[in-house]
Order: C-alpha cells, then structure tokens, then sequence
C-alpha cells in the first residue's frame, strides 16, 4: 500500500449543489473597482470569482443540514428546533446552559452589558475586533496578552495564539478586584487564527480558577483549534479531535461562539455556561433586544443548522482537508516568492504586503495596492490589514500600522484545490510583474471604521 501519509489530502465530499462562479474581464474588472472607489468592500459580490474576504457565514451547508432546515418547527417558545439545538450544544461542551443568539458580536454584548462595568479589565490572548469594541463601548479595558512569538509574523512557533501564562498570572494578581471575566480566543483571529495549546489552555484554566476568575472561552474556531492540537502537540495524536474539544470546554466555565465559523452555518451564535449565575439576567436582556430564549433572534431552521453543522464540523477529514487548504494556498504563494505570516492559521493566510512591495511605502498603502491587484488579475476579494484599516494622520504625521498584511480568509467547503492552483497561478503573473504595481492613497474616509467606507485612487 502506498503512504497515506504522501498522497493528496482530497476534499472529503462530493458537490450536490453548484453556483456558476462569475469570470469577468480584467476591462470589465477595472471598471468596477474604479466606480467602488477600488475599496472592495463595496462591490457587487457577483463581480468576484474567488471571495477570500471571510469564513464567516459563508459556508457550504450540507445536504443533512439542508434536510434538517426542512423539517424545522418555527414555533415562538419552545420548539423542537431549539431542543435540537441546545442538546448539540450541551453535548459537545458540557455545559447545560445555552442561550441562542442571531452573531457572536450580539452574544458579547449581552453577556459582557451584564456583567461588565466601567474601568473594568478583560485579559485574552488578544480579543477580536467586535469583543474589544464591545468592552470598550462599555468603558472596560481589553487586555490582550499573547506569547510574544504571537506578534512576530516569522516565528514559527506551533501555538502562536498561546497566552503569556507568567504575565496573565502577574495581571489577575494585580487587578483581580475589577477582572469580571477572563478570556481566550480559539484560534486567535486577530493574530492571524493561530491555535492555542492544551497545554496552554489547561495553565490559562489554573491560573483564573485560582483567582476565582470566571473562564469563557471565545470558541467560533473551536473544531479548528482541537484538530491542531491533535496535529501538532506532543501527546495529542492518539485522541480523538473531540475528545480534545470536550476537553477545551471543560476547562472553562462557559463560552460565547459565533457559529458563522465551526457551526457551519451562515448566521447564529450563542453563549453556554456552566453555572446558572447569570443566567436569568442575560435570559432577560435576551427577550428585550434578540428575542424569546428558544429562538434567541434566530429562525428555527438556523437552529437546525447550527445543530447539525456544530458535529459535522468535529468530521477529521473535513478538518484534515480544513487545515490543508490554508497550508496549501501559504505553500503555494511562498515558492513564488509571495512571503505569508508563518505558519498558516486555520481560516486564513496573511500575506506580508510589507515585504512583498518594498517599493511601496506604507503611506502608499501596500496592502490596498495587493487586494486591488488581486481582484483585478483573478477576481480575488481578499481583506488589507494594515494602514488602510489602522493607519492614522495625526497633526499632518502619518501613523502607519505596524505591519502591512492581507487576509485572505476561506469558506468553508466552498472552493476546491483546482481553484487554489488557479489563484496562486496568477498570483505569479502578479509577482512577474510586481515593480510596476503603485500605491494608493485615501481620497475618502468616514470619522470610524473607515476600511468599509473609504474610497481610495492612484493619483
Ligand atoms: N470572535 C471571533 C474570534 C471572530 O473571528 C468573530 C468574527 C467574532 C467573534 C464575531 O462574530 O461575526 O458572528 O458577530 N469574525 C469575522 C471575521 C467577522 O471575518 O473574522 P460575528
């Protein structure tokens, strides 16, 4: 028999439903992206072929979620859907408690307005956007303490979205009167979807039980962060990837998740806790601003999905061919010479925009430059991190970011490896090509947020 080990990880489904993939002319593409102001945020998904903008939400459901839609009961209080939906949730992480929500960021901000006051403080390895701006929004601090390995974009240290355990120790030590909670992220999106150990996650448990500080996890990429751990820790590859999700929950003492990720679903999200504590406050809160606490904001049929999808998701070949697909886009851009943040997180692959363009300089917007030239080679709607979303003009100074990065961040059961070799294939004509690329430069941008709303030009 031939090694398992060296044949090609294939993508373990078979297609039942296709859409046409749209294919415009590089003219036809150029006409577009001037009129949107060449922020690709604001043009019509159908001008895209290959959309890397997120994984979240944009899932392939399967036909037994599909089925399970079907046959869904769209009753106001107590449906069977919701049933379904609150055992999945309990059996996978133990926890009894389980409040539906419509996203995850509506999930943080029910849970922290209960429980969250001003000038307090909120430690994770580093919060994602929605759960910083929810803290923040409520006069709280969110303190991001991840390895240092974490924020440096060669290091290719296996766990980058590891915590700091030493300083996490020293912050619950000296804060612990105003910490309401304590977090992690899994993976660690903002730092480019890296994992968190077990290891790492057990010191992280010790440390807040210690402090008597409750534990939630921010679980979206909960499947992604245990099949890692069976991949790459020592010890771990003889268990089952749910084992060591049920492990992870256990850990903890509740979790918020938006099950746009490792749900499989394209909307929902949800909070479960072990203790009742808070339960009847945020039950409350819930009827006022989503809705009854068996729908949550949801329609039954999201319920159902989000049941079905929360076990596919734990499915080992999915998530071989899941953590493949990232692995094989990073591999494919690096030996053409297209450097990526090392090594690749689960969702997505971050180029270095930075390092790629050096003849651009960061107040020429390198990343911008890239996501523009991407969608006008291929059609490839990929997300800049960098200056274009974080850069600052204060007093006439430019502020740039700290690095230049673009997302490209990838649907689940989405796109095949033929589209993947197709992509990197003109990523290479890119890279033929590259010292002709220009900067940009902000012609338009709102008081905040201004990534969705700018508009950018070549002038
Ligand atoms: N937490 C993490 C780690 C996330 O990545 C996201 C969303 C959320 C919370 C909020 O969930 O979108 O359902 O309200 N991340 C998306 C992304 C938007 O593109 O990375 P949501």
């Amino acid at each position: 028999m031939s090694d398992p080990a060296a044949r090609t990880i294939i993508e373990p489904f078979k297609i039942k439903q296709v859409e046409p993939l749209a294919i415009l002319t590089r003219k036809e593409r150029e006409q577009v992206v001037r009129e949107a102001g060449y922020n690709l945020f604001l043009i019509p998904a159908q001008a895209v072929t290959f959309d890397f903008l997120t994984d979240s939400g944009t899932t392939a459901m399967s036909a037994a979620q599909w089925g399970a839609m079907m046959q869904a009961d769209e009753s106001y209080a107590g449906s069977r859907s919701f049933l379904r939906f609150e055992k999945a949730v309990r059996v996978l992480t133990g926890y009894p408690h389980v409040i539906p929500t419509h996203q995850g960021r509506a999930a943080e901000r029910l849970l922290f307005s209960q429980i969250v006051r001003p000038g307090q403080a909120v430690p994770s390895n580093n919060h994602f956007d929605t759960t910083r701006a929810n803290l923040e929004a409520l006069g709280a601090e969110a303190v991001d303490l991840v390895i240092p390995e974490g924020r440096d974009p060669a290091s290719r240290h296996p766990f980058k979205g590891n915590i700091d355990l030493a300083r996490l120790d020293a912050f619950c030590a000296e804060n612990r009167s105003r910490i309401p909670l304590g977090m992690v992220t899994i993976t660690n999106n903002s730092g480019g979807g890296q994992p968190v150990s077990l290891e790492n996650l057990r010191g992280i448990s010790e440390i807040y039980r210690r402090h008597r500080i409750p534990f939630v996890l921010d679980a979206c990429r909960f499947a992604e962060n245990s099949h890692f751990v069976k991949l790459r820790e020592p010890g771990q590859s003889g268990r089952s990837t749910r084992s060591i999700a049920e492990e992870t929950f256990a850990l903890a003492d509740g979790c918020m998740m938006s099950a746009k990720k490792d749900g499989l679903a394209n909307i929902g999200g949800l909070i479960a806790l072990r203790k009742s504590d808070w339960l009847q406050d945020l039950r409350n809160q819930l009827i006022l601003t989503e809705g009854f606490p068996t729908y949550g904001g949801l329609a039954a049929r999201d319920l159902e999905a989000i049941a079905v999808g929360l076990t596919e998701v734990l499915d080992e070949s999915y998530l071989d061919y899941r953590l493949a697909t990232s692995r094989y886009m990073a591999e494919g851009l690096n030996a053409i010479g297209i450097p990526t943040v090392q090594p690749p997180g689960g969702h997505a692959v971050y180029i270095d925009a930075k390092a790629f363009l050096p003849h651009i300089p960061p107040e020429r917007l390198p990343g911008q430059a890239l996501v523009v030239e991407l969608f006008l080679n291929d059609g490839v709607r990929a997300c800049e991190i960098g200056s274009a979303m974080f850069g600052r003009t204060v007093a006439g100074t430019f502020l740039p970011a700290p690095m230049e990065l673009v997302r490209l961040a990838f649907p689940r059961r989405c796109y095949t490896q033929s589209h993947f070799d197709y992509v990197i294939e003109g990523a290479a004509e890119i890279v033929r090509r590259k010292e002709e690329m220009r900067g940009l430069r902000i012609v338009y941008e709102p008081p905040f947020l201004r990534h969705f709303t700018a508009r950018f030009d070549f002038t």
